[in-house]
């Protein structure tokens, strides 16, 4: 099996509220369970950036269902690759809204997702980044409300 890693971000087309990002995640995490897909999706300021862990053929199949979604546009790839290991084993995919002040990406490091400079920290420091966001995401985050 070959384990593939997809990072996008994109616009959102309509603000999202909390209780619209949940209802995605609910959405996605039923979908990504049954084809064993993990990671994560942020959120701020009107833009998505979504990392995503499977199995090749699986994670393009969802790469092409998200680019038909009319729920964002402006969708850039900015890494995909093949890798060893899962960054967010387990996760059907977590949430870590940005809006919430409580909630920095990792210090030193800018949040807005369409500064390059950011694009290239969380490129160069993608582990550290993923054990931040799993040290500093409540249960609720991770799997979702319904779970406890
Ligand atoms: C920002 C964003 C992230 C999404 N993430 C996922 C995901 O991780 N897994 C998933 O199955 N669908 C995700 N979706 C929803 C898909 O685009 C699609 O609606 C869903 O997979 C159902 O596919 P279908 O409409 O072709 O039946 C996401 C949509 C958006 C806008």
């Amino acid at each position: 099996m070959s384990l593939r890693r997809i990072i996008y971000t994109s616009h959102a087309t309509n603000e999202y509220n909390k209780r619209d990002l949940l209802d995605l995640l609910h959405e996605s995490r039923g979908y990504n369970s049954i084809d064993n897909i993990s990671g994560v999706l942020m959120y701020r300021d009107g833009y998505f950036l979504q990392i995503i862990e499977g199995e090749d053929s699986l994670v393009d199949d969802l790469v092409k269902r998200i680019a038909n979604d009319t729920r964002h546009d402006d969708i850039k790839i900015i890494n995909d690759a093949l890798v060893e290991q899962r960054l967010f084993p387990g996760w059907s995919m977590g949430c870590a809204d940005f809006e919430d002040p409580t909630l920095s990406l990792i210090p030193g490091i800018s949040n807005e997702f369409t500064n390059p400079q950011f694009i290239d920290d969380l490129l160069d420091r993608l582990p550290e980044v993923a054990s931040y966001i799993h040290k500093n995401l409540t249960k609720e985050q991770i799997y979702g409300a319904e779970a406890s």
